[in-house]
């Protein structure tokens, strides 16, 4: 099966056949992480059914499907139970809202709580008799209301929940309150809404700590904490960072989205519909988000799956307060096998060397460079300059004076098939420009592939802080971490020859100076136990 399924992971979540996107909220509950998500149980590609998929795990890397937990059966969800996020009420246990599409094709939110209170991994869920509990509102189509966040508690007692909508040419979410949780009531305004976006997708709204890097609850305020707004649009997982002020039901970010590059973004490769969800029994802020295929539907189709999730990373504030930072999360470690490292190494000009005893088809790697020469960089003024564009014009056969130097992945022993993650180093207005990108030119030799390439800047001072990059190297996803998780850039890959043992890593320099690695780690990944439970029932 592997022969004929070369892209299958070792290490990322994936169900075993058929299409899987967006993500329905993760929680823990009673000592068990819960995963659910859009799933179609009867083929490869998007369906007109969709369901919420639901697998469970003790440590967020081996995991067991359960049955499903929500299939289209009433009036208010028989075309679809699209995406939504669940709630841990305080004494009273997970409540989801989802999004239902009804009989008349509208978007509807509905709810659903355990038919087992005391069942411990709730697996079988009811539907609230008195569904849908939000309609859409006045002035919002039916087509663009969906999507309900986790609800937080406010000051007042009240629960808040926001819904992603598109109204008025703008981008919003859609803020709706209750006291019971059963009976919402529209707020007169959304709690953030922008001309500079398209239709909000999978909101999430949430606390991050100003000077930690500890996770806290979705209803946590006070002066240690700002606030994230994420919102899914134009294919990607865009964020604010700023400040919720509860008592006038509003959120102030310290930006606005700009409609530019500059807008901050989860990953700056493919990642979307993604959630967070705050891991009390480990005090951090988990985000994972749905990673799509990048071939063609005829191949989706003979190959029987598409998407993925991403590897669980943990995500918290930057100490500038300006941007997230994410990590893949330390349960990572579990899955370590062999190790392969070495400490200064100087990378001439041209040089290019494998690293050697590991399984570089999954593999976890994480190289520190350092530049020796710094004040040598050449000039970029970054002013409005689009990084993907710079990516895209100079791949990674364009010499630069420092860079492009970094990672050759799922290579071929010739090059003649790889994966080029690299960074470029420029002297800039004030201070230096680190500029890091992820090439899929050359990812393989098929052609009906879309070989995007992907970029961004790192916020990062060479003077005093190392170059790093980390890559989950996983068949066909790479998952890379530039600047300690400063900017994350996440690609699928599909190569011809560079499969399981045909599959290299591979450091290069291709800049005119040198550069020296202070240090190279690389574990071969094991294999995660991802296996449906006994007497599955695969169909809606
Ligand atoms: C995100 C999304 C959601 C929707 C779901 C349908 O990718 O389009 O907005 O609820 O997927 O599967």
């Amino acid at each position: 099966l592997q022969e004929k399924q070369p892209y299958r992971t070792s290490f990322h979540f994936q169900p075993p056949e058929n299409w899987l996107n967006g993500m329905n909220r993760p929680m823990w509950y009673k000592g068990v992480y819960h995963l659910f998500y859009q799933y179609n149980p009867y083929g490869a590609l998007f369906g007109d059914i969709m369901i919420w998929a639901h697998s469970v795990s003790h440590d967020l890397i081996n995991w067991i499907h359960l049955n499903h937990a929500l299939c289209p059966t009433e009036p208010y969800d028989i075309n679809s139970c699209w995406s939504g996020s669940a709630t841990i009420l305080p004494g009273k246990g997970p409540v989801i809202l989802y999004t239902g599409i009804d009989s008349n094709h509208r978007q509807v939110q509905n709810m659903a709580v355990p038919k087992n209170l005391s069942d411990p991994l709730p697996e079988e869920w009811t539907k609230f008799p008195q569904n849908p509990i939000m309609t859409p509102p006045d002035g919002v189509e039916g087509n663009n209301f969906r999507d309900p966040t986790t609800a937080w508690l406010s000051p007042d007692g009240k629960w808040s929940v926001i819904i992603g909508s598109w109204s008025n040419n703008q981008g919003m979410a859609i803020l709706y309150r209750s006291e019971d949780f059963v009976n919402w009531t529209k707020y007169q305004d959304p709690l953030y809404s922008t001309e500079r976006t398209g239709m909000w997708e999978c909101p999430d709204f949430y606390p991050v700590s100003v000077n930690s890097t500890n996770g806290a609850d979705t209803s946590v305020l006070g002066a240690g904490f700002k606030h994230v707004m994420k919102a899914s649009f134009n294919s990607h997982d865009y964020y604010l960072i700023g400040t919720y002020a509860p008592g006038m039901q509003k959120y102030i970010p310290d930006n606005d989205f700009t409609s530019t590059s500059k807008d901050l973004r989860y990953d700056y490769g493919k990642f979307y519909a993604s959630k967070t969800f705050f891991d009390i029994d480990k005090n951090r802020r988990i985000l994972w988000g749905w990673v799509n295929e990048s071939d063609s539907i005829e191949d989706d189709t003979d190959k029987g799956w598409s998407g993925l999730q991403s590897f669980p990373r943990h995500i918290w504030l930057d100490r500038s307060g300006k941007q997230l930072v994410q990590w893949p999360i330390e349960e990572i470690n579990k899955l370590h096998g062999k190790k392969v490292g070495f400490l200064h190494k100087k990378l001439d000009s041209g040089s290019v060397f494998e690293v050697q005893g590991i399984t570089a088809s999954q593999v976890d790697v994480e190289v520190v460079f350092e530049l020796p020469e710094l004040q040598e960089a050449e000039f970029l003024n970054p002013t409005g300059v689009d990084p993907q564009l710079l990516c895209t014009d100079a791949n990674a056969s364009v010499k630069g004076k420092f860079g492009p130097f970094g990672l050759l992945a799922l290579a071929t022993k010739d090059l003649t098939e790889h994966t080029a993650i690299f960074f470029r180093i420029f002297k800039g207005l004030k201070g230096y420009v680190i500029l890091m990108c992820s090439d899929q030119s050359r990812s393989t030799l098929r052609d009906e592939v879309d070989k995007t390439t992907y970029g961004a800047f790192v916020d990062i001072d060479p003077r005093r802080e190392k170059i790093s990059l980390r890559s989950l190297i996983d068949h066909s996803i790479i998952e890379s971490f530039g600047g300690e998780g400063k900017a994350c850039i996440t690609s699928r890959v599909y190569p011809k020859l560079a499969v399981h043992e045909e599959a290299h890593l591979v450091i290069f320099n291709n800049g005119t100076l040198s550069v020296t690695i202070s240090s190279l780690n690389a574990w071969s990944m094991n294999k995660a136990q991802i296996k449906h439970k006994e007497n599955f029932i695969g169909k809606a």
